[in-house]
């Protein structure tokens, strides 16, 4: 097996468009007045962040199942800091959405979208559980840089074709 399975090489790059989207419109979001245009874009954000969490658990099994590549690296040491580095972008991922889903469960904003007055829109950053949605966010754009950052030097510097593990396109054995 030199390839990801189909089926978790589309998942991760549905998750990357999916987490770039939530990223934008988050911050979108946080900078809007109450607005109608908030009403109506919030639960945008929420279906976005729960469909990131879905599709990131569907993911985590089908990688178990379908199996993955023998490590990429020579060096043991540098195998295993890709396996955390997977393992860690997974786990952030999932506490940022959890989060974010506390922090709508604790904020009242689903009465307010069903009362559909803007003006009733809770101040989210009074809202404990926004701030650890923060706190994951920024860890899961850290380890994504340092993830992006070991993806070009293997494919520019070492010069293995690493994308060719998570590309959707298959290649012969
Ligand atoms: C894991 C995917 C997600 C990403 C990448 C993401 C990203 C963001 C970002 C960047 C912000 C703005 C934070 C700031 O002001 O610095 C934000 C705010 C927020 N997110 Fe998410 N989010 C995700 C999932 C979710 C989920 C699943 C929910 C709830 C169902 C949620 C609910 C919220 C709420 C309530 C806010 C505050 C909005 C405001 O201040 O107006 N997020 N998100
Ligand atoms: C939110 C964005 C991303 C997340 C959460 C993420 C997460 C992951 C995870 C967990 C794996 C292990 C395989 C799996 O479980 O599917 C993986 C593999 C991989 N990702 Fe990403 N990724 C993201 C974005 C990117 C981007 C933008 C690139 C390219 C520049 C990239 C390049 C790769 C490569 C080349 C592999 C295979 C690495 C190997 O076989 O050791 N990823 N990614």
């Amino acid at each position: 097996m030199k390839q990801y399975s189909k089926r978790t090489s589309i998942l991760h790059w549905l998750i990357f468009l999916l987490v770039v989207a939530a990223f934008f419109l988050g911050h979108y979001l946080a900078d809007l007045e109450n607005t109608p245009e908030k009403l109506s874009l919030l639960p945008v954000h929420f279906l976005i962040g729960d469909t990131i969490l879905v599709l990131t658990l569907l993911r985590i099994y089908f990688r178990k199942k379908d199996g993955e590549p023998a490590p990429a690296n020579a060096n043991p040491l540098l195998n295993k800091i890709a396996a955390a580095t997977h393992s860690l972008l997974n786990l952030s991922l999932i506490a940022a959405a959890i989060a974010g889903i506390a922090t709508v469960a604790t904020s009242g904003v689903i009465e307010v979208l069903k009362k559909g007055d803007p003006s009733l829109l809770p101040d989210f950053e009074k809202v404990g559980a926004r701030e650890v949605h923060e706190i994951f966010i920024g860890v899961m754009l850290l380890l994504l840089v340092f993830h992006v950052v070991a993806a070009l030097y293997h494919q520019f510097i070492v010069r293995d074709n690493l994308m060719h593990r998570i590309r959707i396109k298959r290649f012969k054995e």
